[in-house]
């Protein structure tokens, strides 16, 4: 048996010059054998952190282990290794090769490690049969369905029987007949031994799933009702990046909210006092703060729940 095992993984963008922080401190440890399922809305991080798991993609900081191999870590060839031998991924768009019949684009990667043309062909057989589209070998990607093309993919991506297998949204071009051959299948890998990590917003794999893990996680205070927060001049009340259920306003003192650039510095976006609100946006559309928020002078505030501040009488 192996293990993944992920801890405080931090994953910072630049975009437009500023930072965003999809994944935030991100902890979870999962085992061969299992499925897990990757859950949240668009843009909450799930491509991100299935391409750290891949090793295709640097995080800004923490840490990733699979089989005892530090995956941040791997340079060069090693790196190039563990890509090719470790991890089979299942990309959203299937990425098959055109003009290729399914068997050869199943036999690419095997015919670049230099496996010999008849073994990679036995083999890309073998897979083919195992995802059940053994008749339809000889057929171009133009001429399979969804369903069938995503099967494809999964075969090319077990060509060196991967012990993690990652897919990103692998139902999300496909019809409901077709998805729920894709399911089977997904389901039987992890049956196998391995360890497979779905990223998905489709109900129909959460049930499946050995695990769930909700990338942006369900808010626990939605109830709690309005709240009295004190911040001193200067303390940071909220950061970019972090994800919070609260809309504040202001009852004595100033706030100022700002963006933290890529170089360090900041960049004010606007100042509230007394009355005014601020900090809706995330929380109402369920995503992560687009920016920092620091007390100007010593200041108090109501923080409310987004539930409760849509409810609220704003006159
Ligand atoms: N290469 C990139 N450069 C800048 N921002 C990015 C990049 N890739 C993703 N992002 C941002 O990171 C966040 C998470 O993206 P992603 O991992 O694709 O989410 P998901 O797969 O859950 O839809 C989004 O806000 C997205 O805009
Ligand atoms: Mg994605």
């Amino acid at each position: 048996m192996a293990t993944l095992s992920i801890s405080d993984l931090t994953v910072e963008y630049v975009s437009a010059g500023y930072k965003v922080r999809p994944i935030d401190e991100l902890s979870f440890a999962a085992d061969t054998g299992q499925l897990v399922v990757l859950l949240g809305p668009s843009g909450c991080g799930k491509t991100t952190l299935l391409s750290c798991i891949a090793g295709l993609l640097t995080p800004a900081g923490g840490q990733i282990e699979f089989d005892g191999i530090d995956v941040i870590g791997l340079r060069g060839p090693q790196r190039a290794d563990y890509r090719r031998d470790t991890v089979g991924v299942i990309f959203q768009a299937f990425n098959l090769i055109p003009s290729l019949s399914a068997q050869s684009n199943v036999m690419v990667p095997l015919r670049l490690a230099g496996v010999s043309r008849a073994k990679a062909r036995a083999r890309a057989d073998e897979l083919l049969e195992l995802v059940d589209l053994t008749d339809r070998r000889k057929n171009r990607p133009g001429q399979l369905s969804g369903g069938q093309q995503q099967r494809v993919a999964i075969a090319r991506a077990l060509a060196h029987d991967p012990p993690l297998v990652v897919a990103d949204e692998p139902t999300a071009h496909l019809d409901g007949v077709q998805v729920e051959g894709v399911l089977r299948i997904i389901r039987d890998l992890a049956r196998a031994g391995r360890l497979v990590v779905v990223a998905t917003h489709d109900d129909r794999i959460t049930q499946l799933a050995d695990e769930v893990i909700e990338l942006v996680p369900r808010r626990a205070d939605v109830t709690s009702g309005p709240q009295t927060i004190t911040v001193r001049a200067g303390e940071l009340l909220f950061r970019q990046g972090e994800v919070s259920d609260l809309v504040y306003v202001v009852r004595t003192g100033s706030v100022e909210v700002f963006r933290e650039r890529a170089d360090g510095t900041e960049d004010s976006i606007v100042r509230r006092g007394p009355g005014e609100y601020f900090g809706e946006l995330g929380p109402l559309l369920n995503l992560p703060r687009s920016a920092s928020a620091r007390a100007i002078t010593d200041t108090t505030l109501t923080g409310y729940p987004a539930m409760d501040f849509r409810r609220r009488d704003h006159s």
